[in-house]
């Protein structure tokens, strides 16, 4: 079951943390287009969410506050071990929908 929120309580620029059950999970709305990450960091937990936005040759990323490793937006990759939880996303008029049991 994906979990819904409404496009408009997350303008450009916006993030939001939504929680589901267990998940917590870090919306991020970089230039209109809409990301969903894990909000644990894999390195020891930090609150994604709460994360430095950069923009990269590659695409966004987000700096964890805690140590700073950074994780594609898209992919979840990271030039450090380990992997952040990308979600997959779906926006159709004013609805995005998460699908937390398939990552994208
Ligand atoms: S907890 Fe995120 S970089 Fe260490």
């Amino acid at each position: 079951m994906p979990i819904e929120i409404d496009f408009a309580s997350l303008p450009a620029g916006a993030r939001r943390l939504v929680e589901a059950g267990d998940l917590e999970i870090a919306v991020f709305n970089v230039d209109g287009r809409i990301y969903a990450l894990g909000n644990r960091c894999p390195h020891r937990g930090g609150p994604l969410i709460r994360g430095t936005l950069q923009e990269t040759e590659a695409g966004p990323v987000v700096r964890c506050p805690m140590h700073g490793w950074s994780f594609s937006l898209a992919t979840g990759e990271s030039a450090r071990p380990g992997r952040a939880t990308v979600y997959a996303v779906c926006v159709e008029g004013d609805v995005v929908s998460i699908d937390v049991e398939a990552e994208a």
